[in-house]
């Protein structure tokens, strides 16, 4: 029997001369050379002016809700179907998340449902492109300047994805990507965040530096630094960011190999539709395959087909627990009913594949093979 994992890092010797390079000589501290260059990797290939490389894509949708001064009375419009990091960073600030539904094609936020919930207490809307297939941007950022809301893109999934041409994460106020160990590009754990505010650059250089003026004196721009403002650390290690660079130099590659594993799921759970629901790529979008996820017709079907698969050596696995249903947001919704009914159904009958560049042809088939005995079975 194979033993298949969901997710494996696309790590290869480049990536071990980097580490290796960065402990002869950094000291392995933030804003350290190789953050350098991934803040220019990622200006580069996104167009925004700002790019900050943070310890993790949670500690950047904190570092982002702070710089836009969001707090006690203030509501954010986010879906529900997404990890709890996207509504941690407005509970943390001190405002309260408000659920939205999810398109039922692409899983993404529905801005018909975003218009519903919008109050004279919404301060802005963060849209998550799940599995790094595009939101509907334009309606999203029509909506928010119509009501005068900013738009932030939980990019955790997106790096290199883009829609109609311009690269996700780069067409809102900011957007902020994941580098944790089972995303496209990786460094275990790490992300960032872009912008071409310079208001909110400007805001975090200071936040994210204990509250100092650290940036403006390393530039010249003050004679000593101190403490200036409130601020926490969110620098990821300069030893990370060696590994990250390393990564975005195969971007590409990575793209393209996850597109063929796709690619080949696709064409043969084809016969399986229209019962089992297959991933749909939005008209412009570029998508990264970060995630290849299916949907079967029933929760309980979906059961068996995890255990099933997982009994052949297959990590398939399912997300996400709807933040709305959760211990956390019942107490939020302090009695009140939150209907999301495409979150519900969808989050009760998808399910993830394994999918990275390293999934051998052989891994693939044999993937198909168990999937095709439990299918025939089941549907
Ligand atoms: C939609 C979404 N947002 C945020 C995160 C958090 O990313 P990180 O692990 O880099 O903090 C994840 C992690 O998978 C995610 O799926």
């Amino acid at each position: 029997m194979m033993k298949i994992p969901l997710s494996r890092p696309f790590w290869e010797k480049a990536e071990e001369e980097a580490v290796q390079k960065a402990l002869r000589t950094t000291l392995g501290t933030g804003d350290g050379p190789n953050s350098e260059e991934l803040s220019h990797q990622l200006k580069e290939l996104t167009g925004a002016g700002f790019a900050i490389a943070v310890t993790s894509c949670t500690h950047g949708l904190e570092l982002v809700m702070a710089s836009l001064g969001i707090g006690s009375g203030d509501e954010v419009i986010l879906p529900s179907f997404t990890m709890s990091s996207t509504a941690n960073a407005v509970v943390l600030a001190g405002a309260t998340p408000v659920f939205a539904d999810i398109d039922p094609v692409f899983a993404n936020i529905d801005p018909a449902d975003v218009g519903k919930r919008i109050t004279s207490r919404t301060r802005g809307i963060i849209v998550v492109h799940y599995a790094g297939m595009a939101a509907p941007m334009e309606m999203i950022t029509n909506l928010a300047r119509r009501h005068g809301l900013f738009v932030v893109e939980d990019a955790a999934h997106a790096i290199g994805a883009s829609y109609q041409g311009r690269q996700l994460g780069a067409w809102s106020d900011a957007g902020v990507y994941s580098f944790h160990g089972t995303k496209n590009v990786s460094c275990g754990e790490g992300g960032a965040v872009i912008t071409s505010r310079e208001d909110l650059s400007r805001f975090m250089d200071v936040y994210r530096a204990n509250g100092t003026n650290r940036k403006a004196y390393l530039e010249g721009i003050v004679d000593k630094y101190s403490w200036v403002d409130r601020g926490t650390s969110f620098f990821l290690s300069d030893i990370l960011a060696a590994l990250a660079v390393s990564q975005m130099k195969k971007l590409g590659e990575i793209s393209r190999k996850r597109s063929q594993v796709a690619g080949f799921y696709t064409d043969f759970f084809r016969k399986f539709e229209p019962a089992l629901i297959l991933p749909q790529v939005p008209e412009g979008s570029d998508p990264n395959w970060h995630i290849y996820a299916l949907r079967l017709p029933t929760p309980q079907q979906r059961t068996v087909f995890i255990r099933e698969m997982r009994k052949r050596g297959v990590e398939v696995s399912y997300h996400y627990v709807p933040l709305h249903s959760a211990p956390m947001g019942a107490k939020l919704a302090k009695g009140k009913p939150v209907r999301l009914p495409v979150t519900d159904l969808i989050s009760r009958t998808l399910v993830r594949l394994p999918i990275y560049p390293g999934l051998t042809n052989q891994e693939m088939e044999y993937i198909a093979a168990s999937a095709r005995g439990i299918l025939d079975r089941i549907l």
